[in-house]
């Protein structure tokens, strides 16, 4: 069965990941980690695009992917069309900030998207706010959040992680927001922290279930393919040469995959 392939800068793709995995246990998943090119979002957008481009050739030669889901918001912006020229007979899903459901939803017209540097520059994510409510969008670029979560999701306590959640969200209620988008798949491990935090006066918005449902109706809409393994063989993959770090061990055993360099395949 050839799998769908989920890309990150690192571990961020995770949770889109584990809740199409929990959905559809029977597909096959590669999971790929581009350590070697984190953080996507400190990168210039032709740069990245580049280097996305040389990536997925890669993984066509070794993974032989069903479905690509760029499960980055940054690459998606910085690549997507590209990667969608370069190679025409392979499905992608691409993930984009949940701008129009948190401009539809907004009372007060104020929605804030956080995300990486290269993510809040984009002008996409103003013309949605333009098309679904008032336009009226405040962004903030939170590189040290991303950070935070690729390196010290296990070892920093819950009231740190609730300090930097309650950080991002003071700035957004002093601008007058009621809807703040995570636009960057790592703020989905503390989705949790953002909901309790930002409630009652501001909604949060994430992409995780709609990610999912495309995918599905991707492979609902495919022809059936041949089975030619019984066993489903799920990778969680690394880029560069160096050893993996010993979190991604963690990480490959609780989704239950194999841990793996891309090189070595
Ligand atoms: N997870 C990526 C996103 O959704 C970005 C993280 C990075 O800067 O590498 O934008």
């Amino acid at each position: 069965m050839k799998p769908v392939l989920f890309l990150d800068s690192g571990i961020g793709g995770i949770p889109y990941c584990r809740y199409f995995h929990q959905r559809n246990p029977g597909q096959s998943i590669v999971y790929l980690a581009d350590r070697l090119h984190f953080p996507y979002g400190n990168w210039e957008k032709a740069e990245l695009a580049a280097v996305l481009i040389k990536l997925v050739e890669q993984l066509v030669q070794t993974v032989n992917p069903q479905i690509i889901v760029v499960a980055c918001n940054t690459a998606t912006l910085a690549a997507l069309s590209q990667l969608r020229e370069h190679f025409p007979a392979l499905p992608f899903v691409g993930t984009v900030p949940a701008v129009k459901p948190a401009a539809l939803a907004s009372k007060t017209g104020k929605i804030g998207v956080l995300g990486t540097e290269l993510t809040i520059k984009e002008s996409y994510i103003r013309e949605l706010a333009a098309q679904y409510g008032n336009g009226e969008i405040t962004g903030i670029a939170a590189p040290e959040l991303v950070e935070f979560i690729e390196n010290r999701l296990d070892s920093a306590t819950p009231e740190e992680k609730r300090e930097i959640v309650r950080r991002y969200l003071n700035h957004f209620r002093a601008a007058g927001v009621d809807a703040v988008v995570l636009g960057c798949t790592h703020f989905l491990f503390l989705e949790e922290d953002f909901r309790q935090e930002a409630a009652p006066g501001i909604a949060v918005f994430e992409s995780v279930k709609g990610i999912s449902q495309r995918i599905e109706s991707l492979l609902a809409e495919a022809a059936p393919q041949e089975e030619t393994v019984s066993v489903t063989h799920n990778r969680l993959l690394l880029t560069g040469t160096d050893a993996p770090e010993p979190s991604w061990a963690a990480w490959a055993e609780g989704l239950g995959f194999d841990l793996s360099l891309l090189g070595e395949l």
